[in-house]
């Protein structure tokens, strides 16, 4: 008598890189994309699902734009909801299930007025169960790097009781006119000769692998 084929493997955790703006223009994508593939570039493997061995991840895009939220506006305390059948209004549950599929997550976010967007705070606000002890990493973007956003995004991430890789890399614009392009969602050289922000390849692989090394903790 043979015995039963094993259970096929679990699909690879999820790891989303979120979009943390949503203005119209925006640069955010450009920026997000830039991560993503130097995410790849140094771990191609996480990459391409089908190539063996299994890649212990995946990486999804999660666009902030694609999952709009009014102001926080349910009644009960979102650490008191044990289940996402117990949140009153359907928006809350759709945000509720597309950030619980994921085991970890890379906030990509631009620096307004010293902080992070507001849209960004309000969508962490909605959940608490969704986040409590997961893997987070923080990039930060702006006329000196964003670091004030990033410190902040942080903070209120240690208040969902993430657990946020020390490193936090800081993209600056170059120069005015990079600001300026990017203030009208134009095309910034994030490749090729000219590209902008090569050196800052490396400290994104290190926040990176910090990322994995939570994730790997559980
Ligand atoms: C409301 C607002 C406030 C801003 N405040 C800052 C700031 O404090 N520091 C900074 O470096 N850039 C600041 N900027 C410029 C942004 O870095 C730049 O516009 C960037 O393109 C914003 O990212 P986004 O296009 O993805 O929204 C601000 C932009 C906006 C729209």
């Amino acid at each position: 008598m043979t015995s039963p084929p094993p259970p096929p493997p679990p699909p690879p955790p999820s790891i989303a890189i979120i979009l943390c703006s949503t203005r119209t223009p925006r640069i955010c994508p450009q920026i997000a994309a830039f991560v993503t593939s130097t995410i790849s570039t140094l771990t191609p493997s996480l990459t391409t699902p089908t190539s063996p061995p299994h890649p212990p991840y995946t990486l999804h895009t999660l666009d902030l734009l694609a999952h709009p939220l009014p102001f926080f506006d349910e009644p009960l305390l979102p650490s008191q909801i044990t289940h996402p059948s117990s949140y009153t209004h359907s928006h809350t549950r759709a945000w509720s299930q597309e950030v619980s599929r994921h085991a970890a997550y890379v906030f990509v976010t631009p620096q307004y007025n010293w902080g992070y967007p507001a849209v960004v705070k309000n969508a962490i606000d909605f959940l608490y169960h969704e986040w409590r002890g997961k893997a987070g990493m923080i990039v930060s973007y702006g006329g000196h790097g964003g670091g004030r956003a990033a410190g902040q995004l942080r903070e209120v991430l240690g208040g969902v009781r993430m657990r946020v890789a020390e490193t936090m890399p800081a993209l600056t614009f170059p120069s005015k006119d990079a600001m300026l392009l990017a203030s009208k969602g134009e095309e910034l050289p994030l490749s090729g000769e000219e590209a902008i922000w090569r050196d800052e390849r490396a400290v994104i692989g290190k926040a990176f692998e910090e990322l994995l090394a939570l994730v790997a903790e559980g």
